[in-house]
This record gives structure tokens, C-alpha cells and sequence, in this order.
């Protein structure tokens, strides 16, 4: 089979890809195409061989050293030997040693329940609602990418990751310049950032060893399962990973969320007058917007037939979430938004043994935010008109750039 070009990064798929997906299940449940970065792979863009791949962990799995590849996906053969350290994180482990460390991490997550966290994320929202009302009565308009999307679920996982206040805006900075790495080039400029991290967290470890503070990082440092601590370079990727997944992904989540809304003003309108239908509505939108577009490459570890396409050992496949929420044969008129569906399997947060750890904190943070902000400013509306909001060129991460609002 030809691998095919698809264009999953411009500003027009970002803002409508249904059109790509509904192309893409057209060629089959699994196609070969080439992508920036990782090159030539096969995508599952069908709901079923979704699920079937990510669940298969055997014949899928992470690792590229032990299935005939030498590094992940074309990255990291290149990087600093000390760097590879950050990237070699739970999510791209295999089984025992993800078990061991999820275990671990799930451990420490307990102690901090999200039940228990709700009044505090209350709070946090509240802050970030008075500066975001503030900001708009100085200015007439406010970006609500970085006086609210941003900044909340940064101030969230800083919290429970037990991080102190003042170092967030220097998170957030990093945080921005690596994901905004969409090209080669872009992604080499981020290394001087990753080394500061490095050294920001071993400086951390080394204080919370010393002197525990309530939160993750210190219950990470002292977690143990059967005899097992995590190792300092363990702890540096677990940290990352939480620092990046808790974060990036709940900005756009919720900016998303608030863009999708503003586009189905009826829908919202009904869900203002009834606000115990929010659960629902935030599985739609996830389903609707999946913002994490596409999973980690997974590598096959044998030749084997799937759905219909040979794949070979070593061949890089990668579960297409965005796709598989729009598939017609899983859900009903996919294209429509309908914040009452239910029931509504989505795949938004990945499947099987890597299914997103953060994602009750992530329902619960999109749960309270949207009703508080929709319920304080009512009138909310765009400050500009639709067609002129750009969309990140980033793959596999459906993300506005800014999202200029008016309160009132
Ligand atoms: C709406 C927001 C979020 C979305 C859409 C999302 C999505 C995802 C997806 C799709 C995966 C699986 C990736 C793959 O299989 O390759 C994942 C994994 C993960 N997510 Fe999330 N996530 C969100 C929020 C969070 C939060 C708030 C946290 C942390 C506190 C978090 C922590 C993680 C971790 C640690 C993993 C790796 C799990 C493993 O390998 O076992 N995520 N997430």
C-alpha cells in the first residue's frame, strides 16, 4: 500500500477536521500516510481498530529498542543524552516496568483525591474569573487563552504536584515553547529549556527529600511498591510528564470547549438554564473536539494481519482518537454536536493500558470552570469575528493560538 498524504496540520483541518477523517475511512480502517517528524506510519481511523490496537498491548507496544527500531518515532536519536532521560516516561513504557510505575504514581494520585480537591479547584477558578474580569475592564477584550485556559490548570497541577506559586509563569513559558514545537527546528530550540528543567526538578527532588511538602512530588519521592522506589531519573520523567500532560491538554480542553459552545449558541443557551447536564456536555465535547488528536506511535512487535493490511515488525502505527470519535458506525450523526448523547464511548483520553491517568482531575477542572464562567458572564462572546481565530499548526493537538473574548 502507498503511504498517503493527508494534511492533519493546517489552520482549515484544525478548524473543521471532519472532512480529512471522513476521506481518511474512506481508504480504509487503516491507512499508511506520512507525517512530519515521525514519517512513514499506519493510522487506525476507525473506532474499532482504534480500540482493537490500543487495547493489544502485546502485539503493540511501546518500546522501539525491543521491536526491531532503535529510537521512537525519528525523535530521539538525536537528543542529549541526559534530555532522553524526560521522554522516557511511563507513557512510553511497556509492561512490567509501566505497571510498576503507574502503580506508583496512581499511589500517590490516591492521596489527593479529586473529590476532596473540588472545593480547592473552586476556588482557584474563582481567582482566575476576578484577574480575567479585571483584565477585560482595562482593556474592552481579553484573551482567554492566557488569562484563564492557561493559567488555571497550570496553577491546578502546580498545586498538586506541590510546586510553589511563584514558579509557574516560568512552566508555563516552558511549557508553551514545547509545544509549540511543530517543526524540527522549533523542537531544537526547545532543548535549552528542557536542561533547565532538568536541573529545576533534581533541585525540587532534593528539597522535597529533606523537607516533604503536602502534593505528588514529595509523596513520589517516598512512594514505594514491593520494595520499589523510583529511580531520580524515573522521578525527572514521571514529573514532566505530569507537568505537560496535566497541563497542555486541559488549556485546549477548555479553550475548545469554550470556542465549541460560542458556535452552538441554542445548545448553550439550554445548558445555562440546566447545569446538572454538565457531565454529559463535557463528554461531548471531548468527543467533539478530541484536542489530543492522535496517540503515541505504537510498534508492532510481529508481521501480522490487521483489519485487513499487512504490517510488519517494527512498522510505527498510531491510534487516530479524533478520527475514531467521528466514526458513523459508533456514534449517530458524529458531526453534530449533541451535549445530551449518551450513552458516549469517546476515545478522547486513549484506551487500554495507557488510558490518560489525569482524567477525572480533567473532567472535574472542565466541569467547574465552564459552569462558573458561563454562569458569571452569560453574555460571553467572541471579540472578533470566528474565521479570524488561528489554529495552532501542531500535530496531533488541536489547539486555538488565541481566543479573544468579550465579558459583556
Ligand atoms: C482534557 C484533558 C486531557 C486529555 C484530552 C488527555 C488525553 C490523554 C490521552 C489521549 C492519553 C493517552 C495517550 C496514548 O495512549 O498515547 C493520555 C495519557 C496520559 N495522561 Fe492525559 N489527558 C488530559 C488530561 C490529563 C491530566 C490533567 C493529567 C495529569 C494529572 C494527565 C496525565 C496523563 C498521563 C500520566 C498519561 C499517561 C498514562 C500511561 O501511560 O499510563 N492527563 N492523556
Amino acid at each position: 500500500m502507498q503511504a498517503q498524504k493527508f494534511d492533519l496540520v493546517s489552520p482549515e483541518f484544525k478548524r473543521n477536521p471532519f472532512p480529512v477523517f471522513s476521506e481518511m475511512r474512506s481508504c480504509g480502517s487503516i491507512v499508511q500516510a506520512k507525517l512530519p517528524l515521525i514519517g512513514r506510519v499506519w493510522m487506525a481511523t476507525t473506532y474499532d481498530a482504534a480500540v482493537d490496537m490500543l487495547r493489544d498491548h502485546e502485539r503493540f507496544p511501546q518500546q522501539a529498542v525491543r521491536n526491531g527500531k532503535k529510537n521512537v518515532a525519528g525523535i530521539k536519536w538525536w537528543m542529549p543524552k541526559a534530555l532522553k532521560v524526560l521522554t522516557n516516561n511511563m507513557l512510553l513504557q511497556d509492561e512490567p516496568d509501566h505497571r510498576r510505575l503507574r502503580g506508583l504514581v496512581e499511589q500517590a494520585f490516591m492521596q489527593h483525591s479529586i473529590e476532596e480537591f473540588r472545593p480547592r479547584i473552586e476556588t482557584i477558578v474563582d481567582q482566575f474569573l476576578d484577574e480575567l474580569e479585571l483584565k477585560f475592564k482595562q482593556s474592552g477584550s481579553v484573551d482567554l487563552i492566557e488569562h484563564f485556559a492557561r493559567p488555571f490548570p497550570l496553577a491546578i497541577i502546580c498545586e498538586l504536584m506541590g510546586l510553589p506559586d511563584e514558579d509557574r509563569p516560568m512552566f508555563s513559558r516552558w511549557a508553551q515553547g514545547i509545544t509549540n514545537s511543530g517543526s524540527i527546528f522549533s523542537f531544537l530550540s526547545m532543548i535549552p529549556k528542557l536542561w533547565k528543567m532538568n536541573g529545576y526538578f533534581t533541585q525540587q527532588f532534593k528539597k522535597c527529600r529533606v523537607n516533604p511538602v503536602p502534593g505528588l512530588l514529595s509523596s513520589l519521592v517516598s512512594a514505594e511498591q514491593d520494595g520499589h522506589q523510583l529511580s531520580e531519573d524515573e522521578l525527572l520523567a514521571m514529573a514532566f510528564l505530569l507537568l505537560f500532560a496535566g497541563h497542555e491538554t486541559t488549556v485546549h480542553s477548555l479553550s475548545g470547549s469554550v470556542w465549541t459552545l460560542l458556535q452552538h449558541a441554542d445548545q448553550l443557551e439550554a445548558l445555562q438554564a440546566n447545569w446538572s447536564n454538565i457531565d454529559l456536555a463535557i463528554e461531548e465535547l471531548l468527543r467533539f473536539l478530541t484536542p489530543v488528536q492522535m496517540t503515541k506511535p505504537r510498534i508492532a512487535a510481529m508481521d501480522m494481519e490487521f483489519h485487513g493490511q499487512p504490517i510488519q515488525q517494527g512498522d510505527y502505527i498510531i491510534a487516530l482518537l479524533a478520527a475514531a470519535n467521528c466514526d458513523p458506525e459508533k456514534f449517530d450523526r458524529p458531526e453534530v454536536l449533541n451535549l445530551l448523547r449518551d450513552p458516549n464511548p469517546h476515545l478522547a483520553f486513549g484506551s487500554g493500558i495507557h488510558v490518560c491517568l489525569g482524567l477525572k482531575l480533567a473532567r472535574a477542572e472542565m466541569a467547574i470552570a465552564l459552569e462558573k464562567l458561563f454562569s458569571r458572564f452569560p453574555k460571553l462572546h467572541l471579540a472578533v469575528p470566528e474565521k479570524e481565530l488561528q489554529w495552532k499548526k501542531m500535530l496531533g493537538l488541536r489547539s486555538l493560538l488565541k481566543l479573544p473574548v468579550k465579558l459583556a
